[in-house]
């Protein structure tokens, strides 16, 4: 039997992969599928919680009793995330957002033209929504929980990450191309701003999930 220990809280959720389009037809985007953000969303559901999950691209069918946003780029899951988490007690963003966006979008299809080499793509820097809603708390109390997808030195990383972010909880996972994106399990640690390393095994996501609204909850006290 779940305890419905979220009760009566706004979490926020995001989940998926930004897309950044170069063209009508092109985008730069990334591995991300949305399941470890779903898992999230379902999970705090059945703990009680009302759930806005604010999705980027994922194609997974909506959950039960889960308000969806959908967004395509990072700019849109920014303004999403700002608008949800005026209200929210908790916000965790799950979604792989690009940190880069090509710096012009062609209105047209971008065409190969004949014996010339092709334009390099120019990119420019996207907002850190993390950085900025750790910063900008909403609420007095409210938790924040950041996500770091790792390919090296993934623990090191996730603790300079943690400070950089600002974040009270950084979920840190190591990805590859096989790895972590699209498939049913994780396995992570979970990094507390007050030094806490909650390490959680291989298992399901929503066994991570699980773990997170844990020590989410035991922060909201
Ligand atoms: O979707 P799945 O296939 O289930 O895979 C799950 C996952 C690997 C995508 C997920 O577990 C995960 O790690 N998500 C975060 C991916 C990511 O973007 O990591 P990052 O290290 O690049 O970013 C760190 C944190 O900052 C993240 O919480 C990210 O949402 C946030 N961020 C990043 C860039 C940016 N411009 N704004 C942000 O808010």
């Amino acid at each position: 039997v779940t305890e419905p220990d979220l009760k009566g809280r706004h979490v926020v959720v995001s989940a998926g992969g930004t897309r950044e389009p170069l063209d009508p037809v092109r985008f730069l985007g990334n591995r991300s599928s949305g399941k470890q953000g779903y898992a999230l969303a379902r999970t705090a559901a059945a703990r009680g919680a009302r759930v806005t999950l604010v999705s980027a691209n994922t194609g997974l069918p909506e959950p039960a009793g889960v308000d969806v946003v959908p967004v395509g780029t990072a700019v849109q899951l920014r303004e999403a995330i700002l608008k949800a988490a005026s209200d929210a007690d908790v916000v965790v963003m799950a979604a792989a957002v690009a940190d880069f966006r090509p710096a012009t979008y062609a209105a047209g299809k971008i065409k190969k033209k004949d014996g010339e080499d092709p334009e390099p793509i120019v990119l420019v820097r996207n907002p850190d929504i993390l950085a900025e809603i750790s910063t900008d708390r909403a609420r007095p109390g409210q938790v924040i929980v950041g996500f770091a997808a790792e390919t090296d030195d993934v623990l090191a990383n996730g603790r300079k990450k943690l400070e950089r972010k600002g974040c009270d909880l950084l979920v840190v996972n190591e990805v590859g191309e096989r790895k972590t994106f699209g498939s049913e399990e994780n396995e992570a640690v979970v990094l507390g701003a007050d030094g806490s390393e909650t390490p959680v095994p291989h298992g399901p996501k929503e066994a991570l999930a699980e773990t997170v609204w844990d020590l989410v909850a035991r922060r909201l006290g």
